[in-house]
């Protein structure tokens, strides 16, 4: 196997070894780093492999190599924040910053090797403890992933379930009979069972998530970069993802409320004429603006929670149906 292919499989085992591992452990002890040996021990046994490799390749292939390692490394890194906490939020300026730290390692270990100076394990060290500590600051900037301790050498992730397909229906009060297509899982989850068992029944659905393992009806990308087209939905549904994750964010101290405020307009409008958006939990601060004589608003309590002789949480389940003229 060439030493290209290595590397990627290096770089996906780090990351399963590695996927619990608490990055901001032994904050305040400079000589603790533990995703760094690893990194060391590699580069120290594969220091002429590589430099055989950039002794015979040109400047276009080794660059290509470069960006292909830091694009996919940030995609892997990205992947393990959001599975850790499912409420980091994913900006262009978490992307380019994580991919430029990982253009800028690769870069300098190269230039080392290509210059035929053998790695000094001082050096090398040095290098990748400098890289680690970049990397902790950068993701010390998401107050998600501030909230785990710095006491504990493995982290245990924000639970982030998904859901039956009849609690969902039951939850969201959708009656399967009427339901109108095509229809649109809004954060389906990675295993998206609502969108296969609308398909199993032969109707017309898809999903998003920015975590899949389906790849046949579900869109992989963060829904913020997802563009819905304007009337053309005939239902969509967000059981505990969008509006939760909306309502979370109205919460939150700091939270960019506008962002989603938009994009929940957004889903609205791409409803066609009497299309349905069903979505727990409720958003009583913005359904409160939006206009009687477009819109026609349900809410229900959460009857599982009755039946089990609970008291109803202060969430609800939401139906708006986007009214034709004839509706008014
Ligand atoms: C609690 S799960 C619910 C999944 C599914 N609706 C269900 O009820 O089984 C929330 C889902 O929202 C997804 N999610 C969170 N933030 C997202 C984002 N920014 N873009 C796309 N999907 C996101 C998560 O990956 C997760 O699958």
């Amino acid at each position: 196997m060439n030493i290209k292919n290595k590397i990627f499989i290096f770089i996906n085992d780090l990351y399963k070894v590695n996927a619990r591992t608490n990055i901001f452990y032994g904050l305040s002890r400079n000589d603790d780093f533990p995703l760094g040996n690893y990194v060391v021990k590699y580069i120290i046994f594969h220091e002429k492999e590589l430099n055989h490799y950039l002794n015979n390749s040109d400047n276009v292939e080794i660059n290509n190599f470069v960006k292909k390692v830091a694009g996919y490394s940030t995609e892997r890194t990205i992947k393990t924040v959001i599975e850790l906490n499912q409420y980091v939020e994913v900006d262009a300026t978490l992307v380019n910053e994580l991919y430029d730290l990982y253009e800028d390692f690769l870069v300098r270990i190269f230039k080392t090797l290509y210059s035929n100076i053998s790695i000094n394990l001082d050096w090398i060290n040095r290098l990748v403890m400098e890289h680690q500590l970049k990397l902790r600051s950068i993701l010390g900037t998401i107050d998600e992933l501030r909230l785990f301790s710095i006491t504990k050498r493995f982290v245990e992730p924000i639970p982030c379930s998904e859901y039956s397909v009849a609690l969902q229906l039951k939850i969201l009060n959708i009656n399967i009979e009427k339901i109108k297509e095509p229809i649109l899982d809004f954060g389906c989850g990675s295993k998206a069972t609502l969108v296969h068992y609308l398909r199993k029944i032969g109707l017309e659905a898809y999903g998003v998530d920015r975590i899949t393992n389906d790849k046949l009806y579900t869109i992989q990308t963060d829904w913020f970069n997802y563009e819905l087209k304007p009337n053309y939905w005939g239902t969509i549904i967000s059981h505990l993802s969008f509006t939760n994750h909306f309502k979370r964010t109205h919460l939150k101290k700091n939270g960019n409320y506008i962002k989603y405020a938009r994009k929940y307009m957004e889903l609205l409008n791409s409803l066609k004429l009497d299309g349905e958006f069903y979505y727990t939990p409720n958003l009583p601060f913005i359904e409160q603006f939006l206009s009687p004589k477009s819109y026609k608003i349900n809410n229900y309590f959460l009857n599982y929670d009755i039946q089990r002789n609970r008291e109803p949480l202060d969430i609800m389940s939401v139906r708006i149906k986007k009214l034709s003229k004839s509706d008014e």
